[in-house]
């Protein structure tokens, strides 16, 4: 990893510690989507390459392995935040499925995983939490770790269209638990070569009528598809296209590439 993008990676490992116990909040309905991902990936991705085995290098609080493995495959999860490894953790043992979990951020997979896969996933927009200079690096690391012919799948929200738009404002999600309300929202920043997602969770507890907030700053640097493409290219991939999944919203484009 080159010594001048280390920083950002502490900065980066330490933010989405810090999310990951509000995480629900921001995708309330995250099981459903998951579950369906994991379905069309297997009928789009996975059976007709014949795959077994799958990391998901950006897993989050697991879910999506998770549902693949209930699909059979054999699937390990890897990312930058123990905090998000530890929920993940908790739900494939709730969901009684053997996932093999690993701290990794996508810069070391080659150091930190021996393993290979058939298919390596990038999923939820992780991609934008890596500086443009060092993409080619994370698709080499891809590649390290996946077996001669395996795919390379990234999701990514179309930032040709964000910057176009700019938009200052996203509501994510109104959830009501017992007691409480749970509003998220998101108020970005714009510079030139990243949004800030200035997260905002705003608590209502309706039996004390009091509110507080929590609010995680987080940079995501924009992905462009040509860069993207460049980059798959430099670390050797082929037959790169981008596809869509009627499971991903409108404004997700998914990339996947071959290792030749
Ligand atoms: C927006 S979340 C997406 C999580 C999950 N893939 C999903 O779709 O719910 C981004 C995830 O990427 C992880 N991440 C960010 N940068 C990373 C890096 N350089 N290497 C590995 N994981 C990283 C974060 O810790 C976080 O869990």
């Amino acid at each position: 990893m080159k010594f001048l993008n280390k920083s950002i990676y502490k900065t980066f490992e330490y933010l989405f510690d810090e999310l990951a116990e509000y995480y629900q909040f921001l995708y309330p309905n995250i099981g459903e989507l998951n579950f369906n991902i994991a379905k069309e990936l297997d009928s789009k991705i996975l059976k007709p390459i014949k795959a077994r085995k799958i990391l998901d290098c950006t897993c989050g609080i697991g879910l999506l392995a998770i549902e693949l493995s209930k699909l059979g495959y054999e699937v390990a999860g890897s990312d930058i935040s123990n905090r998000m490894l530890e929920n993940a953790v908790d739900n494939a043992n709730k969901a009684g499925t053997k996932v093999k979990f690993v701290h990794s951020n996508i810069l070391n997979l080659s150091k930190n995983i021996e393993e290979k896969f058939d298919v390596v996933i990038c999923k939820g927009n992780s991609f934008s939490n890596i500086n443009p200079e060092a993409f080619e690096e994370a698709l080499e690391n891809i590649s390290s770790v996946l077996n001669k012919n395996g795919i390379c799948y990234i999701d990514i929200r179309n930032h040709e269209e964000v910057i176009k738009q700019k938009p200052l404002f996203e509501h994510r999600s109104h959830v009501r638990l017992n007691s409480k309300d749970v509003v998220c929202f998101y108020i970005f920043d714009y510079k030139e070569n990243l949004r800030t997602y200035n997260t905002f969770f705003v608590f209502y507890d309706r039996k004390t009528n009091t509110i507080s907030h929590k609010l995680i700053s987080i940079d995501g640097f924009f992905v462009f598809k040509k860069d993207l493409i460049r980059a798959f290219e430099k670390a050797g991939f082929k037959d790169i296209k981008k596809i869509k999944f009627d499971s991903e919203s409108k404004d997700v484009d998914i990339y996947v590439g071959k290792k030749i």
